[in-house]
């Protein structure tokens, strides 16, 4: 890790410097924390984890014809993706009223909304990330007219094609948050898919017993923590030797994820 230049610590992950001009390396922390930092853990496993279903799902839905920052996983804990540049938005689709939503507009959790929202949040620690209309986006420049015109059409796209991959697993897309940047090809400036796409950033339900099967176990201390992050990976196909049981990171032969 000596090797490269840090270029950033997020709560979640840390950029490296990528080999090539043009590139970065993600690596994923098992560092958790909620409400904006007010609490801090550790899920044991789960950089290993989001770093295997965030490829996964990156690549299903680049095979959809959206652009993503995906580039190629390097090894258990690190992708290398490409550089872009942040579009200071975090994009929430909800499906299911949960979360801040309910509290926001009193609307009962599991309430399933009239149509799928999608609601725009300005990335700012320090203001907490505030809802934000694209009224203000706009005015403020952080998205010209035209990306939020694309960022708004792939996020549909993006929610139908995921709701359909998890309902076939048995598992509600409940909501989840969207990251984009812009990267320049060809003189070209376009808009990609970028960060991650993890139960980190997705509400997971299961459709039979609606267990959450995401972080909301860790945010509202609910236990069994990495045994969800497993579940959902191994629903998905990701490491199909692990068993749901397990209570750590071992895999049913033994070794540790870091191992494999
Ligand atoms: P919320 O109900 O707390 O607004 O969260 C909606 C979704 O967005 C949920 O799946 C968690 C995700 N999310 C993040 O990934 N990062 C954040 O900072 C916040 C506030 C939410």
């Amino acid at each position: 890790m000596t090797r490269r230049r840090q270029i950033y610590e997020g709560k979640a992950k840390i950029l490296y410097e990528g080999p090539e001009p043009g590139t970065i390396v993600q690596y994923f922390k098992d560092d958790a924390t909620a409400g904006n930092g007010a609490k801090k853990g550790i899920i044991t496993g789960k950089g290993v984890l989001n770093n295997r279903i965030s490829e996964y799902l990156m690549l299903k839905i680049g095979e959809i014809g959206i652009p993503t920052h995906f580039i190629k996983r390097l090894n258990m804990r690190e992708q290398l993706v490409k550089t872009v540049e942040i579009i200071p938005l975090e994009v929430v689709v909800r499906n299911i009223a949960a979360g801040s939503i309910s509290k926001r507009l009193g609307i009962e959790e599991g309430t399933r909304l009239p149509r799928s929202i999608v609601e725009f949040y300005l990335k700012n620690d320090e203001l907490n990330d505030p809802i934000v209309s694209e009224e203000h986006i706009s005015a403020f420049d952080w998205a010209t007219p035209q990306e939020m015109d694309e960022i708004t059409a792939y996020t549909f796209r993006i929610n139908d094609f995921l709701s359909g991959l998890f309902l076939g697993i048995g598992i509600q897309l409940v909501d989840f948050k969207l990251e984009f940047g812009r990267v320049w090809e060809n003189d070209e400036m376009h808009v990609v898919l970028a960060d991650e796409i993890s139960p980190d950033n997705c509400r997971f339900w299961d459709v039979q017993s609606g267990e959450k099967l995401d972080k909301d176990r860790f945010r509202r201390d609910l236990g069994k923590v990495e045994e969800a992050y497993q579940e959902v990976a191994r629903r998905l196909g990701i490491f199909p030797e692990m068993n749901s049981s397990e209570t750590n990171t071992e895999t049913s032969n033994g070794k540790g994820l870091e191992s494999i």
